[in-house]
């Protein structure tokens, strides 16, 4: 049996390989800047949001959140196992791969055994539900609940008969299969050595990882004892807080995902799907944390909770914001549907049917309402003192957005609300990012259901999907709008045949930048094929030169269609400052200059003055 490798050789093979060139082959791409970008592997688009970073032997979507190195990106996109992808890696090389001596069996073997035999167990509890003597009893409960045998097949739902030994009698047939049921928690080892089934008399629902293998149970009993649902421990192949509930039926179910729904319960789930609702996933008695929110952002665009009325939901759904902040990339979107007290998705879609519980969807909550609601919880935000805790309260949630439009709104909006330049709240965040840095981290999504958990590296070598730390959402907020105008149009020059230089730039001689942004807006549009760097050579050796090549080195952490729309909102800024500043002038020069007359004012001061609504009599 071949031994672990070491890891010296994994990192010697990393160093030694390309990612362009493993991707390259397999995905077409195009040098733009110092990155290269094609469509996404994985997911569907038309425009190129995914982009391999030489430099830093890295990969990223910026449309799904895919991410990883050459490694990851075998595994992912060949459908290979982590040794796979190194064999596949270093034969491409031309290397041997090296095999450490080892008596244990190697654990991703042990994780495909596992795998196989859960899958026979899945089997034998869906044979149950039709064969065995008492299963009629787990039948009716199943019809009372509502499910036809179409959804009882769809989501290989089965039943645990009443017995101690059932399963043990029909998978564990020598000492190494009963070890691995024992290790993958479908039987109890007793004191004495002897073991038993863990799950009995309870209705099955199998969960499948996303590739859809067996990797955990959950049983619910059919009358009221206690626990009503039991669950598979944490296993070499099962982390309750990665996987959720129902998400690989979905994607099986639809050939694309607008969105994804987060609901509480196994039966949500199943119930949902019973009534033509067939995205909706379940956590597993954990609170949705970020891990979750990658997988299912890598499958749908939008995701809603679905979140009891009461407090208890309240507390939920300011969980799930938490971990949903810092994945808000634009493009993807989040809403929260608080259903009525005492109702849960399963109960609800029952009385109301697919149509109302779907319009009910539409009508939820989005993310930007929801996090400006819960930030004015409890404030009086017409007082003074009202808002400046408004944006105590808001500021850190907004500020851990990635970089962005949507990032841009809502401090727009916060702006808005509270009063406040943004400028001053860009000097609140600064606060903010001081004294984060002086804490030490913490986790704050924390499991309501305490669980028994295991070491999270305990599978960390089949985890290869790192995200890029967007640091830039900060630098962003600490950026004038000219200086980000600018490092947009150095990343992406061509996004300069958007502005038009007469009219959208306005000379503003009170901000230092503004002249470069011209220059650079000009230059770019007398050659629309220049790459940053040509367009650098320009400015060779002075000072706005070593700004641009700074500002260069700064990714702008989105995609081009992203770029474009938040250069616009930057010239939209302009527009709106300069025409703020003029009316302030004018307003300046009435004021002291009492004895000015209409036609002494010019075609745009006499425009603004009718806005303002005061006009003078000549
Ligand atoms: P609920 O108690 O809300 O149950 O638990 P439910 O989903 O409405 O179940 P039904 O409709 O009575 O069948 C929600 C989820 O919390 C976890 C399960 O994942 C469940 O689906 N849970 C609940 C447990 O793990 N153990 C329990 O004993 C109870
Ligand atoms: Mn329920």
């Amino acid at each position: 049996m071949a031994g672990r490798i070491p890891q010296s050789f994994i990192d010697d093979l990393l160093e030694r390989a390309d990612i362009v060139e493993v991707i390259d082959a397999r995905v077409s791409l195009r040098k733009t800047g110092r990155n290269y970008t094609g469509l996404c592997p994985f997911h569907n688009e038309k425009t190129p949001s995914f982009s391999v970073n030489p430099d830093k032997q890295f990969y990223y979507c910026f449309g799904c959140g895919a991410g990883g190195n050459a490694l990851g990106f075998l595994m992912d996109y060949e459908r290979l196992d982590f040794p796979q992808a190194i064999e596949q890696l270093a034969h491409h090389l031309g290397l041997e791969v090296p095999r450490e001596d080892s008596a244990d069996l190697p654990r991703t073997q042990q994780r495909r055994d596992m795998f196989g035999l859960l899958d026979k167990a899945a089997n034998f509890y869906q044979h149950q539900l039709k064969d065995h003597h008492a299963a009629d009893r787990a039948e009716d409960y199943l019809r009372q609940r509502g499910l036809s045998t179409d959804i009882i097949t769809q989501f290989s739902i089965g039943f645990a008969p009443p017995g101690w030994d059932n399963l043990l009698k029909h998978l564990a047939h020598n000492e190494a299969d009963q070890q691995l049921l024992i290790d993958s928690g479908m039987l109890i080892q007793k004191d004495n050595g002897g073991c038993y089934d863990r799950f009995r008399d309870r209705i099955m629902f199998p969960i499948r990882d996303h590739r859809g293998r067996m990797v955990a149970f959950g049983g619910r009993v059919l009358g009221d004892d206690k626990p009503k649902y039991l669950n598979s421990p944490e296993t070499a192949v099962f982390q309750k807080n990665r996987e959720l509930y129902g998400l690989y039926e979905a994607k099986q179910a639809n050939r694309q995902l607008n969105q994804l729904l987060i609901v509480e319960g196994y039966m949500d789930v199943v119930a949902l799907a019973q009534h033509g609702i067939s995205y909706a996933a379940a956590t597993l008695g954990t609170a949705t944390n970020e891990k979750h929110l990658e997988k299912v952002f890598r499958l749908a665009p939008k995701v809603v909770f679905c979140f009891d009325g009461d407090k208890a939901g309240r507390q939920a759904a300011n969980r799930a914001l938490e971990a949903t902040l810092g994945l808000m990339q634009d493009g993807r979107e989040a809403a929260f549907l608080f259903l009525p007290e005492g109702e849960d998705p399963d109960s609800l879609v029952r009385q109301i049917g697919q149509n109302a519980f779907e319009q009910l969807l539409q009508e939820a909550q989005p993310l930007s309402d929801y996090l400006f609601e819960t930030s004015a919880k409890g404030i009086d935000i017409s007082s003074m003192d009202g808002r400046a805790r408004l944006s105590q309260q808001a500021l850190p949630l907004i500020n851990r957005l990635p970089a962005g439009v949507f990032k841009s709104l809502m401090m727009q909006s916060l702006a808005e609300r509270t009063g406040l330049e943004q400028q001053q709240l860009s000097h609140l965040i600064e606060d903010i990012d001081h004294s984060e840095a002086n804490k030490p981290a913490s986790e704050n999504t924390a499991p309501p259901y305490s669980a028994e958990y295991a070491d999270p590296a305990s599978n960390a070598d089949l985890q290869p999907v790192r995200r890029p730390q967007l640091n830039d959402a900060q630098r962003q907020l600490q950026w004038s709008p000219t200086r980000r105008a600018i490092m947009l149009l150095i990343n992406y020059p061509q996004l300069s045949e958007q502005i038009d230089p007469e009219n959208s730039l306005q000379l503003d001689s009170r901000d230092p930048d503004f002249e470069l942004l011209k220059e650079l807006v000009s230059q770019a549009r007398a050659q629309p094929n220049a790459t940053c760097y040509n367009l650098l050579g320009h400015w060779l050796g002075t000072a706005a030169g070593e700004l641009l090549a700074q500002l260069l080195t700064e990714e702008p952490a989105i995609n081009e269609s992203g770029a474009q729309q938040e250069l616009l909102d930057c010239i939209d800024h302009f527009a709106k400052s300069m025409q703020r500043r003029n009316r302030e002038a004018l307003i300046q020069q009435l004021a002291t200059n009492r004895s000015l007359t209409l036609d002494q004012l010019n075609d745009d001061q006499k425009k603004l003055l009718a806005q303002i609504g005061k006009p003078k009599p000549s």
